[in-house]
């Protein structure tokens, strides 16, 4: 069985005291950590203080991006040695707004996933495709070649940890979520991929989440495909009920 896992991606929003009072206001209504796993992924400078108030709830607390480089004169990066020590489990790399805006290859994602294995991150390796790429490549998905390139030198045993999501470019941050089948199919066609190059076993437990304009009314029928373990939520996010109910999506009425 996979884990649903739900991860808030804040973007560049919230200070850090108010980081720190979203993570107090949620922590004691988080869904029992054995049955959903939930991770709010802050800027950079609140990890440490959102870490030391979810002290004990299981939240995770997770970047949205780092530098490639071990540590030396990257002026103005920040490293995974040092996330990982400020209390970071897993660290988003390669959504679709950093390959937008800051012109992020796969290259230098395949690179950030190398060092977050070494640091101890766990890596969750966004993949992204506009509808006109999709429907280009028919039955092959851009966001396999994508990936593909991402995971070369991968080996079996560090591919079983590491997360992948999957965001439609036509979903994220318009406020209308993709069409729940070509959602799932998004990420059935990467498991796919994953059984190909590894093996089925690791392709039926790796996790592979959704992104994209997922709130509290569509969080029930997303999760309820079986291709899809868990999602990204942007703008949704950033409200204290907004986010409880989507983490307690499972007790919601049907
Ligand atoms: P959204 O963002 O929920 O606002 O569409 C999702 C994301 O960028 O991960």
């Amino acid at each position: 069985m996979r884990k649903p896992f739900i991860v808030a991606n804040w973007k560049m929003h919230k200070t850090v005291q108010e980081s720190v009072d979203f993570v107090k206001a949620i922590k004691d209504h988080l869904p029992d950590p054995d049955k959903v796993e939930v991770g709010i992924a802050g800027q950079a400078f609140a990890l440490y203080s959102m870490h030391e108030a979810a002290a004990k709830s299981g939240l995770r607390i997770i970047a949205q991006n780092a530098a490639p480089q071990l540590s030396g004169p990257f002026t103005g990066e920040i490293s995974m040695r040092g996330l990982s020590q400020a209390g970071v489990s897993h660290v988003m790399l390669g959504h679709i707004e950093r390959r937008r805006l800051f012109n992020e290859t796969n290259e230098a994602v395949h690179q950030k996933v190398e060092t977050a294995i070494m640091t101890g991150l766990t890596p969750i390796i966004c993949t992204d495709e506009t509808m006109v790429q999709r429907e280009m490549n028919g039955e092959i998905h851009y966001v396999l070649k994508q990936l593909q390139s991402v995971l070369h030198g991968v080996s079996l045993d560090q591919i079983r940890d590491i997360i992948i999501s999957y965001e439609p470019s036509w979903a994220v941050g318009v406020g209308q979520r993709a069409n729940t089948a070509l959602a799932e199919e998004g990420c059935r066609q990467i498991r796919r991929m994953i059984a190909d190059i590894y093996t089925y076993e690791i392709a039926d437990k790796i996790r592979i989440l959704y992104g994209g304009s997922v709130n509290p009314k569509n969080i029930q029928e997303i999760m309820s495909k079986p291709d899809i373990d868990g999602v990204l939520i942007g703008r949704a996010s950033l409200d204290v009920d907004n986010f409880l109910a989507m983490v307690n999506y499972q007790q919601q009425t049907k």
